[in-house]
């Protein structure tokens, strides 16, 4: 197999133990443990100096990183304002929360120049390039202009939204002429590249046959890869008898109650504040609950900066007040809220100790949450996943409990049946889960991807 040049925005944290912010590192760092290769993207950090590409190298066992800083205006245009402020709600089917300036897609396109003349200097002859998400839509194109010819696929770890979505952004074709200068595009699952096929067709005169889209002189192969979890290490984390201090705290503190847990980026795609209405519904719908379930939401703050961001997080702090201060005793506090990351080894026996992974995102490319949550569980007494249908997991883990996000009662009956589902049952859907997450396995995910993208 050829090397592997993996490009991303974010890259996995430099310092062992920090927590990894979102799937996408915590999923390429897995992948590439094993295989090796080159990881290229941003530092994380903002610099004056930063347009010159003299990457920073360190090394990770076997995947060798190279991060540049950004400049502030790199930053304000480029991550701020085009990626998460225009694209990432779009892409989220939220197109009423993105804001959109030509002067932030100029700056998009700038960033992804430079990444493209920094891994022109890194990439050998026969180097496979896999770019990573929404961030780095025009990469190859941009790589194209630098003479680069090596072969260079595209994995989107968010949905791809329906066309009539898409086009509210109103750089949808000059993205849509980029990611066919790409030779493989991957998405989590079929309606996201259905999606995509469907705006091209339609919108751009394109042609779609088994597996390749043709439009803008230029053809391009798609498929889906789900993403995965390494199923043995996560288990292994969970019950690694060095790292249970927390979760034993955690088991003392709630006595013989039963426990959900959810665990999200503070992000408005997750779905948080419909998520505390629901168990503020379920409350009241079984009183029996009162005292004996208490709901552990640990989600630490991410793109502080962008205002959607900073308006969910004051939101999200009044209703669990609100929710508390009309449920709690003396001795039960039902909700717990935490605004911090965990690292990995700390959350894996978190999951462990709950009777309930509950993971409702009103829109998620796949969730990596969910499958780490099956993954943690004790096979012979396991909990149950509560999970969206529209969360890209949905797809794969149907012996799950499959809720629609919206639907508030639906979810606290769900949430009843999963606290009181008799043993025989939970360990018949997770087994089942199990075998369809060994089977989409992290390493499947990223061979496959790359055998298609050298053959
Ligand atoms: P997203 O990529 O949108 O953040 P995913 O559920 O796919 O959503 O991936 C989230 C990843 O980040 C998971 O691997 C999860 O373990 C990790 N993560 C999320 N929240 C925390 C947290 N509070 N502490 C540590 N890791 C977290
Ligand atoms: O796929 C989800 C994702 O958007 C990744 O692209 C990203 O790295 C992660 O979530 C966390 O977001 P950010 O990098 O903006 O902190």
């Amino acid at each position: 197999m050829p090397r592997l040049v993996v490009v991303s925005n974010r890259v996995a944290p430099i310092t062992e133990g920090q927590p990894t912010a979102g799937g996408l590192a915590a999923g390429v760092m897995d992948a590439l443990r094993e295989s090796g290769g080159v990881w290229f993207g941003w530092s994380g950090e903002i610099s004056p100096d930063a347009a010159f590409c003299a990457p920073i190298q360190q090394s990770l066992g076997q995947v060798h990183l190279h991060t540049i800083d950004l400049t502030r205006k790199d930053y304000d245009e480029y991550y701020r304002g085009f990626a998460n402020d225009a694209l990432w709600p779009v892409l989220h089917y939220r197109p009423n929360l993105a804001r959109f300036t030509w002067g932030d897609f100029a700056g998009y396109r700038r960033v992804n120049q430079q990444f493209a003349r920094c891994v022109a200097d890194l990439a050998q002859i026969d180097d496979l390039i896999w770019a990573h998400d929404y961030h780095l839509f025009p990469l190859a194109e941009a790589l194209r202009e630098q003479g680069i010819t090596n072969r260079i696929g595209l994995f989107l770890h968010t949905p791809f939204p329906a066309p009539q979505i898409y086009m509210t952004n109103p750089a949808h074709e000059a993205i849509a002429r980029a990611l066919c200068h790409f030779d493989l595009l991957g998405f989590q699952t079929e309606t996201d590249r259905q999606a995509f096929e469907d705006y091209v067709v339609r919108q751009c005169g394109g042609h779609a046959q088994a597996g390749t889209v043709a439009a803008f002189g230029r053809t391009v192969r798609t498929n889906i890869y789900p993403i995965g979890v390494h199923v043995d290490e996560v288990r292994a984390q969970a019950t690694d008898p060095a790292n249970q201090l927390a979760a034993a705290r955690l088991r003392a503190s709630i006595a013989e109650g039963r426990l959900i847990i959810s665990v999200d980026r503070l992000d408005y795609s997750k779905g948080l504040q419909q998520r505390f209405a629901t168990y503020e519904k379920f409350l009241q719908a079984f009183p029996a609950a009162q005292r004996n379930v208490t709901f552990l939401q640990i989600a630490p703050p991410s793109r502080t900066d962008v205002q959607t961001y900073q308006e969910i997080r004051a939101e999200l702090e009044a209703e669990a007040g609100r929710i508390n201060g009309r449920f709690a005793e003396l001795d039960w506090t039902p909700l717990r809220y935490l605004n911090r990351g965990f690292p990995r080894e700390v959350l894996m026996p978190l999951y462990a100790v709950a009777q309930v992974g509950l993971v409702t995102p009103l829109r998620d490319g796949m969730n990596l949450v969910a499958k780490e949550y099956v993954a943690a569980q004790d096979p012979d007494d396991p909990g149950v996943l509560v999970l969206s249908q529209f969360a890209g997991a949905a797809q794969e883990l149907t012996d799950a409990l499959v809720v629609n996000p919206y639907d508030s009662e639906g979810i606290a009956q769900a949430l009843n049946q999963a606290l009181t589902m008799p043993r025989n049952e939970r360990r018949e859907r997770h087994a089942a889960l199990l075998k369809t997450m060994r089977h989409n396995s992290l390493d499947r995910w990223r061979d496959r991807f790359a055998a298609d993208l050298a053959g």
